[in-house]
């Protein structure tokens, strides 16, 4: 019996979880595992009655948890910054998820921008550090507000961390078992110290792994790459911050935010799973939001709790679903409202 946490969160985000929990439905009767799913209201809806955000006690009652299933968070009548740290970044800290695992996969070649790229093309993973770097939130103001103003953000990298990841993407590179090359993206060129440790570290741990090939690209580049040849990736392992930006490109060119699902990964622990795109508030309410990367994120959900064959056929749903009614994955144009998407994977399924 899994036991799954649910936050809806702000905006879109319970209108995406309700879609894919009627997914998690299906998959459970016709692959046979039983759950049971508990709501957190973690909003900014909340924050404002009340002023809370998650605590000590809400980290506690989560560890209990199978894995927790995120809709999104950012509510536009909040100040930026407080739901993503106290509630997303909080959560990821808290529970140690020292991954964000961001496959990038094209479903289908209509959907790509870019031109004559087939789905063979645009299939790589992005394993994104997830507990340190910039995110980190180390630095200090000088003298704020004077003209002499200087603000400080540090990345934090440490070995434990830096190499925990690293590891992980080679495990990951070699499960994967598709070309079996991993590539290190970051920026030696100019930050001389957080990816000499990374590079040196990646050098080290390679020599564990024989069996894939390295490559290295700076993140300046890769984000050229994966517009010019996406095809050259498998897996990509990246700190935090470039991790964060490289990704929503990979979204772009997997078909949009409509489509691209991440966790947030603890191999020990409890892991999140999440739509990448975010609340989209304009679109709240209206039915119109595309629910297929809530859906994927159940996908992957399903795959970290052993229950491979229902990722799979969620896959294949979503993929036949693409392929052969949506005439678009953006919000308002797929020729289908919210719910209908969500009961035509089922029906798929
Ligand atoms: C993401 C988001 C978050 C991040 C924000 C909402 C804090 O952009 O999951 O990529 O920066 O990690
Ligand atoms: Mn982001």
């Amino acid at each position: 019996m899994y036991k799954i946490a649910v936050i809806p969160g702000d905006g879109t985000g319970p209108e995406v979880v309700n879609e894919g929990l009627k997914v998690l439905v299906a998959a459970s009767k016709k692959f046979n595992f039983q759950y049971e799913t508990k709501s957190f209201d973690f909003s900014g809806q909340r924050y404002l009655k009340t002023g809370k955000l998650v605590d000590d006690q809400d980290v506690l009652e989560l560890k209990k948890y199978s894995a927790i299933y995120l809709g999104a968070v950012g509510d536009p009548e909040v100040k930026p910054g407080i739901i993503e740290t106290g509630v997303l970044l909080k959560l990821r800290f808290a529970l140690d998820q020292y991954i964000n695992l961001r496959p990038v996969k094209l479903y289908n070649s209509k959907f790509c921008p870019l031109k004559d790229k087939r789905p063979e093309d645009i299939d790589f993973v992005v394993v994104r550090e997830n507990s340190e770097g910039l995110y980190k939130g180390m630095g200090e103001f000088k003298d704020k507000a004077t003209k002499d103003e200087v603000a400080i953000q540090i990345s934090y990298n440490t070995r434990k961390g830096v190499q925990r990841c690293i590891r992980y993407a080679f495990e990951y590179t070699r499960k994967r078992n598709k070309r079996k090359k991993l590539t290190l993206c970051g920026k030696t060129n100019v930050l001389t110290f957080a990816w000499d440790l990374w590079q040196r570290t990646f050098n080290e741990v390679a020599l564990e792994y024989p069996d894939v090939t390295t490559d290295y690209a700076h993140v300046d580049a890769a984000t050229m790459w994966f517009v010019k040849n996406p095809e050259w990736f498998d897996v990509i392992v990246t700190d935090n911050m470039f991790g964060d930006i490289i990704t929503d490109l990979g979204a772009m060119i997997q078909g949009g935010m409509g489509i691209a699902a991440g966790g947030n990964i603890n191999p020990q622990g409890v892991s999140m799973f999440e739509p990448i795109g975010g609340s989209a508030p304009k679109y709240t309410g209206k039915n119109v939001i595309n629910p297929l990367a809530a859906i994927c994120a159940v996908g992957m959900m399903l795959e970290s709790l052993g229950e491979a064959q229902a990722a799979k056929a969620i896959e294949g749903a979503v993929i036949g679903l693409v392929s052969n009614k949506l005439k678009s994955l953006s919000a308002g144009k797929m020729g289908y409202s919210t719910t209908e998407v969500g009961d035509l994977v089922v029906k798929n399924l």
